[in-house]
């Protein structure tokens, strides 16, 4: 078992990886507790109010957050009370956003059941669901008082969905911590197969690569939680040229592929960078161009979006470029640069 814990503007959030939740429930003594967890679990939680959920982007949907709090008011629970958040990211974003706005925030407990959640969705306070067809337009920064990551929950996981997660701890190795990148790649078969010290090894590595940044810039106004969304600009853009049929993890893994090419390019990173970037996707048998996605990708359309990227500034885009392994830059890229680049990627 591993612990960390971090402070993060105002508010104190420990990290627990390897306890069971089961015995992190029974620690909880004198304020009532609610379990929200994803359907497909197998899970008989002891606790005063037990909601299974559906999850996948669907539940993304203001109509189950209000649902939720309605319950939580029905049960009276206060601001002191426990909210556990048991899940992929689609339930812990659900799960957050509710919790932080029933009485302006209770405790709120996420325990990512997917790779992806424990080293990305579950940290960081950032919560959302989906409106008129568009993702975490509603949402707030709310940082959850407790992070479990519970490996227990991986034993059942796909193969494919621990893929997915990998491509967000090797965006982790590439551009903050070389030290993650050189333990990913001498490590694969024990990763592949879900070896607990291995993937308590990544996780932890990844959870406070995350905190680290999240904890400089909570609210991404200083230009440093910007590094988080190295492979995203063109990933969210393959999500979108494909009616978001193509998976995150594989979107951004194209995409950090095809962002190293720019850094490249444009100069900012040393040679060998886009080599190393390839060759540790490769290893984890992840897409490395939108031939192999699986689903086609209309490039008309994907283009356009960069359009809307969140992160335009007058006509440039801040992207962050990995310079070598485990260093960033942030950059400003004009916008024509960009499309232009990604037109060839694509
Ligand atoms: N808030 C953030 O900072 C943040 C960051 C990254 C992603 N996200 C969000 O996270 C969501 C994606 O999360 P996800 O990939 O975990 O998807 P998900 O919640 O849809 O889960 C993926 C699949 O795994 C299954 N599953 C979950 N736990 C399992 C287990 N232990 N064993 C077997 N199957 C299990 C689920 O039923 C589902 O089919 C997206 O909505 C994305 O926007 C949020």
């Amino acid at each position: 078992m591993r612990n960390l814990s971090e402070n993060i503007c105002c508010s104190s959030v420990n990290v627990i990886i390897g306890e069971r939740i089961e015995d992190f429930l029974s620690s909880i003594h004198g304020k009532k507790i609610a379990v929200i967890y994803s359907k497909n679990l197998r899970l008989n939680p002891k606790a005063d109010l037990v909601l299974p959920v559906e999850d996948g982007e669907e539940t993304k949907d203001i109509n189950n957050v209000l649902v939720l709090v309605k319950k939580l008011f029905e049960a009276g629970f206060d601001r002191g009370d426990y909210v556990i958040a048991v899940g992929g990211g689609t339930v812990l974003d659900m799960v957050g956003f509710a919790s932080s706005i029933y009485m302006r925030g209770l405790n709120l407990v996420n325990v990512p059941t997917t790779l992806l959640g424990m080293v990305d969705a579950g940290i960081g306070g950032k919560n959302g669901v989906n409106f008129s067809g568009i993702k975490n337009v509603l949402g707030t920064f709310y940082q959850p008082s407790t992070i479990l990551a519970d490996l227990g929950f991986l034993e059942t996981l796909p193969k494919e969905e621990i893929r997915k997660g990998l491509a967000e701890v090797i965006k982790y190795g590439i551009v903050l911590d070389k030290e993650l990148y050189d333990y990913l790649s001498i490590h694969e078969n024990e990763i592949l197969s879900k070896e607990p010290v291995a993937m308590e090894e990544i996780i932890y590595k990844s959870i406070k690569d995350k905190l680290t940044i999240v904890k400089q810039d909570e609210r991404e106004t200083k230009g440093i939680r910007i590094v988080l969304n190295f492979g995203h600009t063109v990933g969210h853009a393959i999500e979108a040229g494909s009616g978001f049929k193509i998976p995150h993890g594989h979107a951004i893994s194209v995409g950090m592929v095809c962002e190293s090419k720019i850094a490249e390019e444009m100069g900012y990173s040393e040679e060998g960078v886009v080599e190393d970037t390839i060759w540790l996707l490769q290893l984890y048998g992840l897409p490395l161009s939108v031939d192999r996605l699986g689903f086609p990708v209309s490039k008309e359309i994907a283009i356009s979006s960069i359009q809307h990227d969140k992160k335009i500034r007058g006509s440039k885009v801040m992207m962050p470029f990995p310079t070598r392994i485990g260093e960033w830059k942030a950059v400003d890229v004009p916008l024509d640069t960009l499309m232009g680049f990604v037109s060839q990627c694509l």
